[in-house]
């Protein structure tokens, strides 16, 4: 049983406890709005109508790719979704440039079609998936997330895809299996900066099996009602809420079970600035920078204020378990 204690040492249930889930997590995600400044926006979007039916408009620029509101714990912030344009024109994505402003303008390279997925390593049911069944393996389901970078900027993007853990019961890991690897397309035919030094290509990430399987781990083919622009990882990226982008990886080729921890591409870059787990804290600064507070994308006006970053970028409720007894300073 959860038990909290307040300031007087009386104990209290958590509010988990007594309150249905849906409903608590909502609350929990108004009180961190307020924390954090935004909760003007936000309660009058409360007051007037249901937060959670937030509307997103689908931009009309590439193929429809339409989700059901995911009824996933935490996978539908109330927050305002970032503008496309926004989310589409400032980007990390290495193979295309290391501006934030390259792969909008030079990903139209990268070709999405044909695309397979490969299912690799300690498996029952290896498989190459074409990516056309990958999309159909499962039903669209639309998440409304943040996404905080380990640089300091955050936005809160509709993606639209399906949990991970779909795919993974379908190719059934062997016990062995402790970590997925994720491992993205390296082409330097198509994508113009694989072959600089900046990064050891591919671009490879890699999740702890409890934290693939988490529901809130989305295979993500889509963003607001559409396929993926390129710059944005098409034509499938995953999408882990409570860790800092990077983990995020893009344009994905292979998923490969291993029972040892994968090494990372920026772990390899700079083992003392991005470690393993690289969950979203505001209490552990990055070697050259403060993790504790954010810039939201689209909200760059001179008096536009800082946030405040959330533990587990807000998704503590979810997830925070998966990190209980560890030291995350030790493993950050
Ligand atoms: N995936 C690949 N293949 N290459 C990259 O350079 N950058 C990561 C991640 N995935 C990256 C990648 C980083 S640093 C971030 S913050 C997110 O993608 C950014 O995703 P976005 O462009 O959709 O915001």
């Amino acid at each position: 049983m959860l038990i909290k204690t307040d300031n007087n040492g009386y104990i209290h249930p958590a509010s988990s406890e007594i309150t249905p889930r849906g409903i608590y997590q909502q609350r929990r995600d108004l009180i961190k709005l307020m924390a954090t400044g935004a909760a003007g926006a936000a309660l009058a979007g409360w007051a007037g109508r249901d937060a959670m039916a937030q509307a997103v408009a689908r931009p009309g620029k590439l193929a429809a790719l339409p989700g059901a509101r995911s009824a996933v714990p935490g996978a539908v912030t109330m927050e305002k979704v970032t503008d496309y344009k926004d989310v589409a024109s400032y980007n990390n994505f290495y193979e295309f440039g290391t501006d934030k402003s390259d792969p909008a303008k030079n990903a139209h390279t990268l070709v999405t079609k044909p695309w397979t997925v490969a299912i690799e390593g300690l498996v029952r049911q290896p498989k190459t998936y074409a990516i056309e069944d990958l999309i159909k393996l499962s039903a669209q389901e639309e998440r409304i997330y943040r996404l905080r970078c380990v640089e300091g900027w955050s936005m809160v993007v509709p993606w639209v895809g399906y949990s991970l853990a779909e795919l993974i019961k379908k190719v059934e890991p062997l016990g062995s299996a402790n970590y997925v690897e994720f491992i993205t397309q390296a082409d330097p035919k198509t994508m113009p900066f694989v072959g600089s030094r900046v990064l050891d290509w591919p671009y490879v990430e890699a999740l702890r099996m409890d934290e693939a399987m988490h529901p809130l781990t989305l295979l993500s083919f889509g963003m607001y009602g559409e396929v993926l622009p390129n710059q944005s990882g098409a034509p499938v990226r995953l999408v882990v809420p409570w860790k800092y982008g990077f983990k995020s990886g893009k344009s994905i080729v292979k998923i490969r079970f291993t029972d040892k921890e994968p090494r990372t591409a920026w772990n390899k870059a700079a083992a003392n600035e991005y470690g393993f787990y690289s969950n979203v804290n505001p209490n552990v600064d990055h070697p050259r920078w403060s993790q504790a507070s954010e810039r939201r994308i689209g909200e760059d006006g001179l008096f536009s204020k800082k946030r405040k970053t959330l533990m587990f970028n807000g998704y503590e409720a979810q997830v925070g378990q998966l990190y209980a007894g560890m030291d995350l300073k030790k493993n950050y």
